[in-house]
């Protein structure tokens, strides 16, 4: 057997050195160093007693994942096909959004194939029952119960041994043995611990939902997203009809990928035109709109963005967004300033994404500054024109991907001209995108002529 030895190692620096000084060599600090086992070098453990490796090769052999789809279509494509066998998804989103709704819905179309549970801890079986009326549940294979408690509801998945189970939510739920109130940190970890062990033993896929807090925080269900697979989040505009859901963490999958729905009368329905829906009631003609092709994950998007520009009371001007990123929208103003010959110091700038989405897409960007000059000026933006692009420091339009994309959706819409951004060798085909005209420039500046003046 090989002799352990020790050697120092300083907790500031991390230097090692082999015997024991009140000072580090390497950085000088005073008592400093620790004595710690040596695991390199002549003395270093038995082999035998060394983990073992995995060559990557026998884990490319495994087989790829097996896959649940939920046959809500808009749900499957944000979860990369479907849900993951024995995984766990957090489903967050504001109360009232439609939560419930949507895994009522779902829960009954995987149970028409396989053994599914719908757990409820916030609503008695008679109030299920009422939405799973009014939403149109067939009914086989799904099971209903309603329970507050951990214990019996564990019994009952053991059970059953469902498919796939819904818990709503993680917040009602609690561990009696805890001997604190439903909802709180610990529980809701101690809850959906359980719950997605539970879940892989029996590879039984876990959907969890959990209600996020006004100011936007999955509270408890924060602390949860390293332990799930998947996080779906549920938005949408109160008022409006439309929900979105979108991905913000997959193990399986893509993020960034948007499911569009619409809430009627009998729960959500998939949204079938997504972009046309956007711009219906659009304020075509009016000086701050304009329409940008954007980019969602793998959808293509047309978006109206709306601008308004007005003198400032405050000695730092606002820029407030609404559906945007603030950064990007700060950028675009700043740039409008110094490239664009827009006088923005004493103004206000309020720009908004119409119709309840939230666009990440720095693509966006040439819209946006069209809509903010557009209102600055007082003058409408040609209607019948989309706009593509990234906008650089220097006043300068980016690529984006799917150019041939987003002018094809502007032209199916109607649009008759695309403005991109001009990139030497880029491959876009003139006149293409469905009769829509592509309109190439590379500056700012150019782009801008094009609102005449
Ligand atoms: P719900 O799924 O209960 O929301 P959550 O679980 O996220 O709290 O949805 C509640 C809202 O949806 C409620 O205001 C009623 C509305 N709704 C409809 O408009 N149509 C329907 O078919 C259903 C079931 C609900
Ligand atoms: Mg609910």
């Amino acid at each position: 057997m090989a002799q352990r030895s020790e050697t120092q190692v300083c907790t500031e620096c991390g230097a090692a050195t082999p015997r024991w000084m009140g000072r580090c060599p390497a950085c000088g600090a005073w008592g400093s160093l620790r004595s710690v086992a040596r695991t390199v070098g002549r003395d270093a453990r038995e082999p035998d007693a060394a983990p073992r490796t995995v060559a990557a090769s026998e884990l490319l052999a495994t087989p790829p994942v097996e896959r649940l789809p939920t046959g809500v279509g808009e749900l499957d494509r944000v979860l990369g096909g479907g849900l993951v066998a024995g995984s766990a998804v957090l489903v967050g989103g504001e109360p009232g959004i439609g939560k419930s709704t949507l895994l009522l819905q779902a829960a009954d179309r995987v149970a028409a194939g396989a053994p599914v549970l719908y757990a409820t801890a916030e609503e008695s079986l008679e109030q299920l029952a009422r939405r799973a009326r009014r939403v149109g549940v067939a009914g086989p294979g799904l099971r209903l119960l309603a329970e507050t408690d951990l214990e019996p509801l564990v019994a009952a998945v053991r059970r059953e041994r469902p498919r796939l189970l819904v818990v709503d939510s993680v917040q009602t739920v609690r561990d009696g043995a805890l001997g604190t109130p439903a909802g709180t940190v610990a529980q809701v970890r101690r809850v959906a611990g359980e719950l997605i062990e539970l879940g892989r033993q029996g590879t039984t896929t876990t959907l969890l939902v959990g209600h996020v807090t006004k100011d936007g925080a999955l509270a408890g269900p924060k602390t949860l997203e390293h332990l799930v697979d998947t996080v779906l989040s549920f938005e949408g505009d109160d008022r409006g009809a439309q929900r979105v859901v979108r991905c913000t963490k997959n193990r399986f999958g893509a993020v960034d990928e948007l499911g569009v729905f619409e809430m009627t009368g009998h729960g959500l329905v998939e949204a079938q035109d997504v972009s046309a829906r956007l711009l219906a009631g659009r304020a075509r003609g009016a000086a701050g709109s304009a329409v940008a092709a954007v980019r969602e994950g793998r959808r293509t998007l047309l978006v109206e963005l709306q601008a308004l520009t007005v003198g400032s009371a405050t000695v730092v001007p606002r820029r407030t967004v609404v559906g945007l990123e603030p950064a990007r929208a700060a950028l675009v103003a700043a740039v409008l300033e110094r490239w664009g010959g827009l006088a923005l110091a004493g103004t206000d700038v309020f720009v908004a994404a119409v119709g309840g989405v939230r666009v990440g897409d720095p693509g966006a960007d040439l819209g946006a500054a069209v809509a903010i000059a557009s209102a600055h000026a007082g003058r409408a933006a040609p209607a019948d024109t989309a706009w593509v692009g990234e906008l650089g420091l220097c006043g300068d339009l980016r690529s984006v991907p799917g150019l041939e994309a987003r002018a094809a959706e502007a032209g199916r819409l109607g649009f008759s001209r695309c403005v991109v951004p001009a990139e030497p060798g880029e491959r876009v085909r003139g006149g293409g995108g469905g009769g829509v005209e592509l309109v190439r420039v590379s500056r700012l500046g150019e782009a801008l002529a094009l609102l005449g003046g």
